[in-house]
């Protein structure tokens, strides 16, 4: 089993038993969405994975047609899945039905799906919700009762979380709507999450067609901050967030791990956005953000890069205190790198990098300095999807710090502490493998850092 087929959303992230587990959406037989399995990969470390056999199939009368989005829980030692069983009930882009359903298995390989089946189904939707959009169970434990927070809408025009409580995984009441949004964000919310973090609550939703200015993407991953209340099924929003500004980063999901650290990872994709792979003849599309530790610092929320990553970096090199004006090439470039910098803005106007460089390639992340504004921008990234992305960011002591995560067909910046990030896809040629530094005005590179990352994923 190597690279092969689709795969859309993270689901069922976990760590059992000492290792971590992440499912994800997946069409085994093409690199295609089509019928929703769960494929299943296990690390030790959140870098390398190794794949294992297909976890759920759409083979019931409830999940015919897709194993859709889910999460998982341990109880009493064995490993359950929460999950969509997806129906379609006629050819009309709304004729479908969803229900809630579970998996269990007792070493976390092989998933019996359970005869009760569904757990949730269609009657347990309040009124004021979409009967057909009832989806992703995101699954928590909180005293004595297991909950579940599901993506709903209220027909149409809000997207929703409808909250369930059980005293044992199969016995689903509804508690309220948790939240809505208020006209602002979308029209329907797909792939709750819910959990603390440092001392407040935070629900996670990915908003389907969100206008206006709000949120860059027309579907967007969005933090939303502030307090639950379970018994009565309440959130009361402070604040929100976009998790990620760039073009490429949805259907997160969160879990918390032994370390305590709350962990995040995406589909580094977006819906409605071109797929090149998928014709590209190598038989899989998609792929996974690099998992992420999320913090809250102010009230916002900020993204750390896991620190197992740093195991990989190979062939460091080092610059120091380089006076900048003008345009210059490293001597080193690649195409899967870490590279930390530290700009000095002095007298510049706009300064920043051009990644994955060749003649007629370039991928630019430029930090503008009269608009506070840094870019990523991919319209000459090769073949892929174009564009640009700007996320407002103040600079600290007149300094930019970087963090950027190179890799084949993407690039992660995370900026100032991650305070910000910016996730996007770009499909360079394999020789478009050169790094500049630019400045248009003096500037001074304090420090820049480089490392090849060298990763194997065993299949
Ligand atoms: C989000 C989503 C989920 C759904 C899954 C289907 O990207 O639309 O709501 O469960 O993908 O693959």
């Amino acid at each position: 089993m190597g690279e092969y087929g689709w795969i859309n959303d993270p689901n069922g992230f976990i760590q059992y038993r000492g290792r971590y587990h992440l499912f994800y959406q997946h069409y085994p037989y093409g690199p295609v969405w089509g019928p929703m399995h769960w494929g299943h990969a296990v690390s030790e470390d959140l870098v390398t994975w190794s794949y294992l056999p297909v976890a759920l199939a759409p083979d019931r009368a409830y999940d015919q047609d897709g194993c859709f989005s889910g999460s998982a829980i341990e109880k009493d030692g064995r490993l359950y899945l929460l999950y969509t069983g997806h129906v379609l009930t006629g050819s009309g882009p709304d004729e479908y039905r969803q229900t809630q359903n579970v998996a269990c298995s007792d070493e976390g390989f092989v998933f019996a799906k359970l005869p009760v089946n569904p757990v949730i189904d269609i009657a347990q939707i309040p009124p004021n919700a979409s009967k057909q959009d009832f989806r992703d169970p995101k699954v928590f434990q909180s005293g004595a009762h297991y909950y579940l927070v599901i993506g709903s809408n209220d027909c149409r025009r809000d997207g929703q979380v409808l909250l369930y409580r059980s005293p044992d995984l199969l016995n689903w009441e509804f508690v309220n709507v948790l939240a809505k949004g208020e006209g602002r964000l979308g029209s329907n919310w797909e792939c709750p999450d819910l959990f603390r973090l440092g001392g407040r609550d935070v629900l996670l939703v990915s908003a389907q067609h969100v206008g206006g200015d709000a949120l860059h993407n027309l579907h967007s991953a969005v933090a939303l901050t502030g307090k639950a209340d379970l018994a009565k099924g309440v959130f009361e929003t402070d604040d929100f967030q976009a998790l990620d500004d760039g073009f490429d980063f949805y259907a997160p999901q969160t879990t918390l791990d032994d370390k305590g650290r709350r962990l995040v990872v995406a589909w580094m994709d977006m819906w409605e956005s071109a797929e090149p792979t998928r014709t590209w003849g190598h038989h899989w599309a998609g792929a996974m953000t690099l998992p992420r530790e999320m913090i809250l610092k102010d009230g916002r929320l900020c993204f750390k890069p896991i620190r197992e990553i740093e195991k990989y970096r190979r062939n460091p090199s080092a610059w120091h205190d380089v006076g900048l004006d003008g345009e210059i090439e490293l001597e080193t470039g690649g195409d899967s790198y870490e590279l930390q910098v530290t700009f000095e803005a002095g007298t510049a106007v706009e300064f920043g990098l051009k990644l994955r460089a060749n003649e007629t390639e370039e991928t630019v992340l430029a930090y503008d300095r009269a608009q506070k504004m840094f870019r990523l921008n991919r319209d000459r990234s090769g073949r892929g999807p174009k564009g640009e992305r700007r996320s407002a960011a103040d600079l600290a002591d007149n300094r930019l710090e970087l963090r950027i995560f190179v890799d084949r067909c993407s690039v992660e910046v995370f900026i100032g502490e991650g305070v910000k990030v910016m996730t996007a896809r770009i499909y360079p040629g394999r020789r478009a493998t050169r790094v500049k530094l630019f400045s248009k005005g003096p500037c001074t590179v304090r420090s820049l850092r480089k490392w090849d990352i060298v990763t194997r994923t065993i299949g």
